[in-house]
């Protein structure tokens, strides 16, 4: 579960989030809306690379008073719009620096590697640098990443950007099994509304920075205050 009370970001005059709270409680949750509504600043609060007021808890635990570092230690994985792998290192060795964060033996951490690589289908890759992959299997190497080292909550940016459509659907399918392996509670920001609909159980839906729609996700996309703040992408929503 993650409890999202109040959050409130203020870049100068630009309101990012204005007192955003929403309890998610479905194994794979959606965040929605239009360029600039406040989606990876969320994201950007809830891995603590920006400070916000309001509280965050995760499991119950109040991960809004803990460093970035500790949020990492605790379970917070995230992937980035833009993944932030290391090009000079391995894909195994870019699953090994987020282990380095957290603890574990040896013998556990290459045990959860494994894993972790064979569920992305990266078992053949594994000694490849990141610079070698093409943008698929970068994206693969950004969810085993968050598959390591005991994650409890996941945060996807816009997974499927830069993807084909069966690519976006492979990749749907592996962020549903992050949650049937690890249990993990899943945030997913993405434009692709029919990637969003067939994984994620409810959905948030920002728009400059306010809380305009929240619950089951046909519903949500079936809000006429949903709609009309997609005014011009409306057929997308169909
Ligand atoms: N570091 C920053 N400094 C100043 N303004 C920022 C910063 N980050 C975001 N903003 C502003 O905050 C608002 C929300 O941005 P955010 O990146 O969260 O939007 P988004 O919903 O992720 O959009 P997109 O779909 O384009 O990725 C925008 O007006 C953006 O310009
Ligand atoms: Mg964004």
């Amino acid at each position: 579960m993650i409890e999202l009370e109040n959050l409130s970001v203020n870049f100068g005059g630009v309101v990012a989030l204005d007192a955003i709270s929403a309890t998610f409680t479905a194994p794979v949750s959606g965040i929605i809306g239009p360029n600039g509504a406040g989606k990876t600043t969320t994201m950007n609060v809830i891995s603590g690379f920006l400070r916000c007021t309001g509280r965050i808890r995760g499991d119950g635990v109040d991960v809004g008073q803990m460093p970035p570092h500790k949020r990492c230690r605790w379970g917070l994985r995230r992937s980035f719009q833009r993944e932030q792998i290391a090009d000079d290192l391995s894909v195994e060795a870019n699953l090994q620096v987020i282990q380095d964060g957290v603890p574990g033996s040896r013998a556990v951490k290459r045990a959860d590697r494994e894993r972790a690589l064979e569920v992305c289908g990266l078992t053949d890759r594994r000694d490849v640098l990141a610079s070698q992959l093409n943008t698929f299997e970068r994206r693969l190497t950004d969810v085993a990443r968050c598959l390591v080292g005991r994650p409890k909550i996941v945060m996807f940016d816009e997974p499927g950007g830069g993807l084909s459509r069966d690519e976006a659907n492979r990749l749907g399918d592996l962020i549903l099994k992050v949650h049937e392996l690890t249990g993990a509670s899943t945030l997913v920001i993405d434009h692709d509304v029919d990637l969003i609909e067939r994984i994620c159980a409810e959905t948030l839906v920002l728009d400059f920075g306010k809380r305009i729609a929240f619950g089951p996700t046909r519903k949500v996309l079936d809000d006429p205050k949903v709609k009309a703040a997609y005014l011009g992408i409306e057929e997308e929503l169909a």
